[in-house]
């Protein structure tokens, strides 16, 4: 059950260029929220009306968000300092299924890598693909999943081959040869649609399932204006209350 959190900046500071990582003071919605949930963000200024969704993307020391600066909210939220109390409203949206018994394998892209950290703290084993456009943009993500227990292998990709440990591509490029290597229990993917849909493709020609956390601009965030809806084989359906994690069957036709 979602509800409103009046919670304090403990940190807010940018990880790399244009992107930031903000942690708030939230114990209690830290053990609420599921993995691949979101929350929905009040900037403290009456110039901004609409609330904001972010993906939780960790619940250790504090709920943890992060978010690139594009435009006036995001600038002015990357001016707050700690101790600055923020309207939450949270948790909201389903969640991955974390219940999942031996190894998954996480494909996730640009931002959508956020939820993906939360999936990795709550599952016993996983390996990670992670891809970015350039070194700056995916190595802030590695020094948060390479100390996690459950996180066996990370592999990386970058649009410009500038992270020398990684591959110079898309994670779709590397993604089979991922596959054919290691048996895995299934797929979880977040990001841009056209990688999340690649990857689903290839999960279940693998014969794997595979679920997709998709990131929509919200309106409301609770099911009232359609501005977040997606199209599905079985209609359209809406990302803020039947996802944001869909199963891949949902997307692919038989
Ligand atoms: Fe309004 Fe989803 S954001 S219906």
């Amino acid at each position: 059950m979602s509800k409103i959190f009046e919670s304090k900046i403990k940190s807010n500071v940018e990880v790399a260029p244009t992107i930031f990582k903000l942690t708030v003071d939230a114990p209690e919605l830290a053990t609420l929220a599921k993995a691949g949930q979101f929350l929905q963000l009040k900037l403290p200024s009456d110039k901004f009306t609409l609330r904001r969704p972010f993906g939780i993307a960790s619940t250790k020391d504090g709920v943890n968000i992060f978010y690139r600066v594009v435009g006036e909210g995001t600038k002015f939220l990357s001016t707050l300092e700690v101790g600055t109390t923020l309207n939450l409203l949270a948790p909201l949206g389903n969640g991955f299924n974390v219940d999942a018994a031996s190894k998954v394998l996480l494909v996730g892209g640009g931002m959508g890598i956020a939820p993906l950290l939360s999936v990795a703290e709550k599952i016993r084993e996983v390996e990670i693909l992670i891809g970015g456009k350039n070194r700056d943009e995916v190595i802030f993500w590695l020094k948060e999943f390479i100390h996690l227990p459950s996180v066996h292998s990370i592999f990386v990709t970058t649009d410009d081959g500038s992270y020398r440990y990684g591959r110079k591509g898309f994670t779709t490029d590397y993604l089979p040869e991922i596959l054919s290597a290691e048996k895995y229990s299934a797929v979880y993917t977040c990001g841009p649609d056209v990688m999340m849909y690649g990857v689903a493709l290839e999960a279940i020609a693998n014969g794997l399932p595979c679920e997709m956390c998709f990131e929509r601009r919200m309106a409301c965030g609770l099911g009232a204006c359609l501005s977040c809806s997606v199209d599905t084989v079985n209609g359209r359906k809406k990302v803020c209350k039947d996802g944001p994690v869909f199963d891949a069957r949902e997307f692919i036709e038989p």
